[in-house]
């Protein structure tokens, strides 16, 4: 995941302002986790991934490393050259581990990685080259949709898709059905999608992953006030503010929250508005879903997808589902 936001557009600025605007116009108030990842928000997840509490990466890191010989096996098909394309490729940390071997397995592909910032693809292509010269590279500094169009477009070779991380957790219920929906539409019958998914386990575990010891994530959260009193003149002041995060054993949903610890106002100066704020009141800023497999099974039926494989690490506590179009 990262930013694209190292060089702001007005565009870019007002949509920021707008989704600021109905955000804390709405009931309850919310924020969106899309804008945590300005230059700082990049750093601070960088530095999440290494935490000894948040999980996840670890989780996908083993699995990308045990299981890549099933990987190479399952992607590689028929034996015919294909295509890897990653959304929100990042630093490319795990990924890597995957590139490495088929490039040591003298597979015929060609890796896409998809970002909208400019930026961290750059530094992706560099590292590669340094990293893994044999590995041909073609970046995508465009939206996920955009960028698919345009390969489509240009070949019609078959496509491996990657979507890595739990990124598709910080979708809503209907939005991640949406999602993989319209992803399910611009596949071809032999593609196919692997879906990095965060499983439900101990809860005590999830909550420690968004609440860690060093408040790594803390600085995280409230970094989007920061960023609003940055970018749009804003004035809050985040020793008001507290990072609460909460995890929903029922139904997965892990939410965290910034909470207005006293009654105040906030001014944003490209909003041209006041906000009244009240003792203990809570902006959502993220949905970290974390799934059970009858919920992954419905989300693949509901989107027209057939699970074909499904790689967990050795605790269960993640999964690298494989699926194909029905
Ligand atoms: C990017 N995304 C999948 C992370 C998550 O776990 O929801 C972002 C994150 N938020 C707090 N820690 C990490």
């Amino acid at each position: 995941m990262s930013s694209g936001t190292t060089t702001i557009t007005d565009t870019n600025l007002k949509t920021f302002a707008n989704d600021v605007k109905s955000g804390l116009e709405g009931t309850p108030k919310t924020l969106s986790s899309k804008y945590f990842y300005n230059d700082k928000g990049d750093k601070l997840f960088q530095l999440i991934m290494k935490l000894p509490e948040y999980y996840p990466t670890r989780s996908e890191y083993e699995i990308l490393s045990t299981r890549k010989q099933e990987m190479l096996k399952l992607f590689h098909g028929g034996g015919d050259a294909f295509q890897l394309i990653e959304f929100g490729a990042g630093d490319g940390t795990k990924t890597k581990v995957l590139l490495k071997h088929l490039v040591e397995q003298q597979v015929e592909f060609i890796y896409l990685p998809i970002d909208i910032s400019a930026n961290v693809l750059r530094q992706l292509k560099d590292s590669l080259a340094i990293e893994i010269p044999q590995c041909e590279v073609i970046t995508m500094p465009y939206e996920y949709f955009d960028a698919l169009e345009r390969i489509n477009a240009e070949s019609k070779q078959r496509k491996v898709i990657l979507f890595l991380g739990s990124n598709i957790g910080n979708f809503t219920g209907e939005r991640a059905h949406q999602f993989l929906q319209s992803l399910a539409h611009r596949m071809n019958p032999n593609d196919l999608l692997m879906l990095g998914m965060d499983l439900m386990k101990d809860p005590k575990t999830i909550l420690a992953a968004y609440n860690d010891s060093q408040g790594i994530t803390r600085e995280f959260n409230l970094n989007l006030l920061d960023r609003i009193n940055e970018e749009l003149g804003g004035n809050f002041n985040r020793q008001n503010f507290t990072h609460y995060p909460t995890y929903n054993p029922i139904t997965g949903e892990t939410k965290s929250y910034i909470v207005s610890t006293r009654k105040q106002q906030v001014h944003i100066t490209a909003l041209d508005q006041t906000y009244e704020l009240n003792a203990w009141e809570a902006i959502q800023t993220e949905l970290s879903q974390k799934y059970d497999l009858p919920t992954i099974d419905k989300l693949a039926e509901g989107a027209g997808l057939h699970i074909k494989s499904m790689l967990f690490d050795c605790k269960h506590w993640f999964v690298d589902v494989v699926l194909e179009k029905k």
